[in-house]
């Protein structure tokens, strides 16, 4: 099995990113931290607590930073509601919270792995700096990140930079110049991992006690997404990454050096990709650009069938 940590900021996909994670037999998941990102970090924390509850999984979850190292906190209500999930009620949280701070869970749980650990962080990077700060030594106990940050071509929080880059561009520097092998799961992918509002009622029809939260969380992720980009359905850009861990052919990537633009006026938060080498630089990224859609749906769907088998 491949030992995983999450670190997330749930956000309608990250709960399906945690979903997808917690039902695969592939998957031995150590614990999940939380950062301030889609919602504060006290929402952010407490959305994670709901979605285990909702799972049923009892795993470690500790709080992280509340707001990026080097600017205040910028969050998206507009897409995923007041509280970070919108559109679906939860069980009150039963699963108990882990008294440290993320960054010193996430340091402690990688030097005492007996493995290396792939790290899934699915919101601003503020914790994994915080932890590479901290503890620099840590690096031989990651096998690789998983993120899904940044983009070619694409982006969707500024003209230049996709969200979760832009929310802490600092945080996103040190992890790509750490020298950790890196798979960067950027827009050019996850736009293309789209749930289609048919997708979503399948989901819907499958009537479980997992899938009818999941259903109604993306049926109003989808429709904020319309107002906000015109799309029909769903953009799964976290659970993308869960899914390139258990499965890398999933992934179509190449292998690039990406630079983070942390000066830039009108694009600080952007991924400088090196398509053609021209910097010279060595790659630091394996880096998407596609999926095999089918493929991964499948995944999504096989997973949500598992949890709602838990209760059923
Ligand atoms: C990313 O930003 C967040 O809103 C989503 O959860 C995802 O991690 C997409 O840009
Ligand atoms: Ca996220």
């Amino acid at each position: 099995m491949k030992k995983v940590m999450l670190d997330c900021d749930p956000g309608h996909d990250d709960a399906i990113a945690i979903m997808l994670a917690c039902a695969s037999s592939e998957l031995e998941i150590l614990g999940i931290t939380t950062v301030a990102g889609n919602q504060t970090g006290e929402k952010t924390f407490t959305n994670a607590l709901k979605i285990l509850t909702l799972i049923g999984e009892d795993l470690p979850v500790a709080r992280g930073f509340d707001k990026p190292l080097f600017q205040e906190l910028v969050t998206a209500p507009e897409i995923h509601g007041e509280t970070g999930l919108d559109g679906a009620d939860f069980p009150a949280p039963s699963v108990k919270p882990c008294e440290a701070h993320a960054v010193n869970f996430i340091v402690e749980t990688l030097l005492s792995a007996d493995d290396p650990v792939y790290l899934v962080p699915t919101g601003p990077l503020t914790n994994i700096a915080g932890a590479l700060l901290l503890a620099p030594g840590v690096k031989e106990k990651i096998k690789r990140i998983v993120l899904m940050g940044g983009g070619v071509l694409e982006s969707n929080k500024t003209p230049a930079a996709e969200f979760n880059i832009y929310v802490d561009p600092e945080a996103a520097k040190i992890v790509f110049e750490s020298g950790i092998p890196i798979t960067m799961v950027g827009l050019d992918a996850t736009n293309k991992a789209l749930f289609s509002l048919e997708d979503i009622e399948a989901l819907s029809r499958l009537s479980g006690k997992v899938s009818t939260v999941a259903a109604r969380l993306l049926t109003f992720y989808a429709e904020q997404l319309e107002k906000f980009s015109g799309v029909r359905g769903a953009y799964l850009h976290d659970p993308l990454t869960v899914a390139a861990v258990i499965d890398p052919a999933v992934l179509d990537t190449r292998f690039l050096h990406v630079d983070i633009e942390t000066k830039g006026e009108f694009t600080r938060g952007a991924t400088v990709v090196d398509l053609y080498g021209v910097t010279g630089k060595k790659p630091n990224a394996e880096v998407s650009f596609g999926l095999d859609l089918s493929k991964f749906k499948g995944l999504v769907f096989d997973a949500i069938k598992r949890l709602d088998e838990r209760w059923a």
